[in-house]
């Protein structure tokens, strides 16, 4: 992983800082010591690619977990997915209550955006970070995908293009968004088309694959609860089976690397991250 610790303690030191209260408490609890880190390792291995330092990323990798944690404690509570473990251990709302976990998601939404204004760019690279963040992240960006994904929920005559926009709006948003923002970092933003291209094949390789661990393995060793079933979630394992959506995985990793040709710069890093997503365990 790239610069691991490091950011390990920038999260920690972005989370914390200012006063001390209750909302803050339940951020950190959320945002520390869990998570793969795939969104800051997506930004931090492209700006590698275009020979930047890494750790220019930092502010906004930071708000971009800061916001993929955020809409994870809001997917836990009652009103949506109403799971009980997230990352290990007991979701926000269980830990503490419904209201806080509210609090505690929207605080890590606006605090990514004072985050990522801290990247030592120039300021209409800020402007253009921001506004990919709020677009991408926003009412038709994750949100809308979010909205899909309830109203898919017990719908037998689902299809699969039904079921690419759920994959494409709540989880391939929030996986191209480190991609694009490190182009921006690194005045390379004729290469968004194709980073938002291979955002959108290892987003929806990245659901899929998570739907079929939902069925696949046990909540202990996903470190989440697995309750697509039991919300009757509408999923391509449910669509088509396991077999077929494992084929799915495989499919869109050739999409995925073809792409990764077409750009200039060494991908080796992105290549690295995609290969070990290919075979998590969780
Ligand atoms: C979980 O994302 C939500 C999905 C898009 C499936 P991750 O699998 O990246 O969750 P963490 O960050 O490792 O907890
Ligand atoms: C989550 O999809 C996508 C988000 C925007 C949070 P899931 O509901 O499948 O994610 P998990 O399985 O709870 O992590
Ligand atoms: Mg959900
Ligand atoms: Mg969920
Ligand atoms: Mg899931």
């Amino acid at each position: 992983m790239i610069l691991q610790k490091e950011f390990e303690s920038y999260l920690q030191e972005k989370v914390l800082e200012g006063k001390q209260h209750l909302t803050k408490e339940a951020m950190a609890y959320s945002l520390l010591d869990g998570g793969k880190r795939v969104r800051p390792q997506l930004l931090m291995a492209t700006l590698k690619g275009y020979g930047m330092d890494p750790a220019l990323g930092f502010p906004c990798a930071c708000a971009i977990e800061m916001i993929h944690t955020y809409s994870l404690i809001h997917d836990d509570l009652p009103a949506m997915d109403d799971d009980d473990l997230r990352r290990g251990k007991p979701t926000n709302h269980k830990y503490y209550d419904e209201a806080t976990a509210i609090l505690a998601g929207d605080s890590l939404l606006t605090r990514a955006f004072e985050v990522v204004c801290e990247t030592e760019v120039q300021a209409l690279q800020i402007v253009d970070l921001v506004k990919q963040i709020s677009h991408k992240s926003g009412v038709d960006g994750m949100i809308y995908g979010q909205e899909l994904d309830i109203i898919g929920e017990n719908n037998k005559n689902i299809s699969y293009q039904d079921l690419l926009d759920i994959d494409e709006y709540k989880t391939a948003k929030l996986l191209t968004l480190p991609m694009v923002c490190a182009a921006i970092i690194a005045n390379r933003k004729e290469d968004i088309p194709v980073l938002e291209k291979i955002g959108y094949y290892v987003g929806v390789q990245f659901q899929i694959q998570d739907d079929i661990l939902d069925v696949t393995i046990s909540s202990e060793q996903f470190g989440k609860s697995t309750s697509d079933q039991d919300n009757h979630k509408s999923t391509f394992v449910s669509l088509l089976g396991l077999e077929k959506a494992k084929q799915m995985v495989i499919d869109y990793d050739c999409l995925l690397k073809k792409e990764l040709t077409k750009l200039e710069m060494d991908t080796s890093y992105l290549e690295e991250i995609f290969n070990t997503l290919l075979t998590r365990t969780y």
